[in-house]
C-alpha cells in the first residue's frame, strides 16, 4: 500500500498533486511519501514485537539514502544497515546513534573499521576470515572491542534475479555455513573481537517466504550448535530482502506481518534479540519518479514514448530488466483507448529503454508520467551519464513538500572537474 493515489483525476503524493511539484521543481524528479515510509517501517517494527529480548529494524540505506529519509526513519526509531564509510557518515549526520548502526559488506577497509569504531557501532557483520583478522588488528590497536556477528552463507536459492541473489554457495557473500564452527572458534580466539551473534542475508526482492524459512531454520540449528560449542549467541541479524509488488496486477507478495511470524516460528524459541535489514519494502513503494514526455515518435513498426528521464536516472530496467508500472499523472477517462509504446529515454544507447511494447493509457508530448515503486534503488543508483544532472528529490508530508536534494546546475557539474596546470 502507498500514498500515491488519483484524486479528482490527478495523481497525488499524499495531499499534494504531483503536477504541482512538477511546476515547482521541473521534471524529472523523485518524490517520496513520508506516510508510506513510516507505515512500512512500523509494519516491520510491529511484526517483531513478540521478541522479548528486543529487536531492531535496521533500514538498508543503500536503497534510499537521502538525509531527510534517514532522519524521518531514524527519528521513528529505525537503525541503519550501512555498507560503506560514506553510508556510515550519512547515517550519523542524520542523527542515527552508532549503537543503532550495523556495518555489512564484503570489503570493509581498515579506514572504515576505524571510522565506525571511533564513532560508535552496534556490530560489524563480518564476511570472511581475512576481514576478521584485520578487524581484530584494528580494534586491538585502538584498545577497543568490536562487537561482531559472522555472516553465514546458507546455500539457499532466494529464487530472485540472478544479480541480486546472495545466499548460494557460489556467491561472494559470507562464510560457508559448513565452516561456521571453525570460523567462530577463530573469532573467539582473536583479541579485540566479541562474538555476539549470527548474520544472514540471502538476496533481494524475494516474493516467496520459503527461501527465508530454509535459511532461518539453518541459522536456528547453527545457533544451537555454536552455543553447545561455548559461544554466546544473543543476536540474530536476519538480513533484508522481502519483495514488493512492482506490477499492481500481480498478487501481493507476503507482508512484513507474515514475515515476522515466520521469523518467530523458526528462531523465536532461541531467545535471541532479532535484527532485520529491510530496504526495498520500506522505500520502494514510498517513491515515484515523475517524467515528461518529450516526443511521441512513430518508428518503423512501433511507437516510441521519449521521456526526459533516462537510464541514468533509473537504471533498474536497463540493469535487471526490471518492471516499473508507468502511469499518466492525469487519470485516464473511463473507457479511454490505451496505446502501446516502447518507453525510452534520451541517452544514446538502445539499453536506455524503460519498457518495450507497454500498453498503457495514451499520453501526448508534454504529458507527465510517473514510474511507480521507484523509491528503492532509484535515486541512489543514478549517475550523470551524458552530463544529465542528478534529478531532484522531494519529500511530501500531508499537504506540504520540500526539495530534499536540489537539481545541480551545469556549472555545479562542470566545476567539480579541475584542469591540470600543464594544460
Ligand atoms: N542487507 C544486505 C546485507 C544487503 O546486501 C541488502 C541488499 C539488504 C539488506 C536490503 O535488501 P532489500 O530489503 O532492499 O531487498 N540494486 C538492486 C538491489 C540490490 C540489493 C543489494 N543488497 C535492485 O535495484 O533491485
Amino acid at each position: 500500500m502507498d500514498h500515491f493515489l488519483y484524486r479528482d483525476g490527478a495523481l497525488h503524493a499524499e495531499d499534494v498533486p504531483l503536477s504541482e511539484i512538477a511546476k515547482a521543481v521541473g521534471t524529472p524528479f523523485y518524490a517520496y511519501s513520508s506516510a508510506t515510509l513510516l507505515r512500512h517501517f512500523h509494519l516491520f517494527n510491529d511484526a517483531l514485537a513478540w521478541s522479548k529480548p528486543g529487536h531492531l529494524v535496521c533500514f538498508a540505506m543503500k536503497s534510499a539514502s537521502n538525509q531527510a529519509i534517514l532522519k524521518l526513519l531514524g527519528d521513528a526509531g529505525a537503525g541503519m544497515d550501512v555498507v560503506s564509510g560514506g553510508e556510515y557518515a550519512r547515517a550519523r549526520a542524520a542523527g542515527v546513534p552508532g549503537d543503532r548502526i550495523v556495518f555489512s559488506g564484503v570489503g570493509k577497509t581498515r579506514e572504515e573499521m576505524q571510522q565506525a569504531l571511533t564513532g560508535g557501532i552496534r556490530q560489524f557483520n563480518v564476511e570472511s576470515e581475512p576481514e576478521m583478522l584485520v578487524l581484530s588488528e584494528v580494534a586491538s590497536a585502538m584498545g577497543v572491542t568490536a562487537p561482531i556477528t559472522v555472516r553465514v552463507n546458507p546455500d539457499v536459492d532466494a529464487k530472485t534475479n540472478e544479480k541480486i541473489a546472495t545466499g548460494r554457495k557460489g556467491d561472494k557473500f559470507g562464510i560457508p555455513i559448513s565452516r561456521a564452527s571453525e570460523v567462530y572458534a577463530m573469532a573467539a580466539s582473536l583479541p579485540g573481537l566479541k562474538v555476539i551473534g549470527i548474520d544472514v542475508h540471502i538476496g533481494s526482492q524475494l516474493v516467496d517466504l520459503e527461501p527465508f524459512r530454509l535459511a532461518y531454520r539453518k541459522v536456528g540449528s547453527l545457533t544451537e550448535q555454536l552455543r553447545s560449542e561455548g559461544h554466546e549467541i544473543t543476536r540474530l541479524d536476519l538480513g533484508g530482502g522481502l519483495g514488493i509488488p512492482y506490477e499492481r496486477s500481480n498478487a501481493a507478495p507476503p507482508s512484513p506481518t507474515e514475515y515476522g511470524k515466520l521469523i518467530e516460528e523458526e528462531v523465536g524459541h532461541l531467545g535471541c534479540e532479532i535484527e532485520i535489514e529491510p530496504g526495498r519494502l520500506i522505500s520502494g513503494n514510498s517513491g515515484i519518479l515523475v517524467a515528461q514526455v518529450i516526443y511521441v515518435k512513430e518508428g518503423e513498426d512501433r511507437r516510441f514514448l521519449i521521456l526526459d528521464a533516462a537510464m541514468n536516472d533509473l537504471i533498474r530496467p536497463a540493469m535487471y530488466g526490471a518492471h516499473h508500472d508507468i502511469v499518466p499523472l492525469i487519470e485516464p477517462a473511463p473507457g479511454a483507448e490505451p496505446a502501446t509504446y516502447d518507453i525510452v529515454g534520451p541517452v544514446c544507447e538502445s539499453g536506455d529503454t524503460f519498457a518495450k511494447g507497454r500498453t498503457m493509457p495514451s499520453v501526448e508530448a508534454g504529458g507527465l508520467v510517473a514510474f511507480r515503486s521507484a523509491g528503492a534503488y532509484g535515486a541512489v543508483m543514478s549517475s550523470e551519464y551524458n552530463t544529465r544532472p542528478l534529478i531532484p528529490e522531494v519529500l511530501v508530508q500531508r499537504d506540504q513538500f520540500a526539495v530534499i536534494r536540489p537539481r545541480p546546475t551545469f556549472d555545479d557539474i562542470i566545476n567539480r572537474d579541475t584542469i591540470p596546470a600543464w594544460l
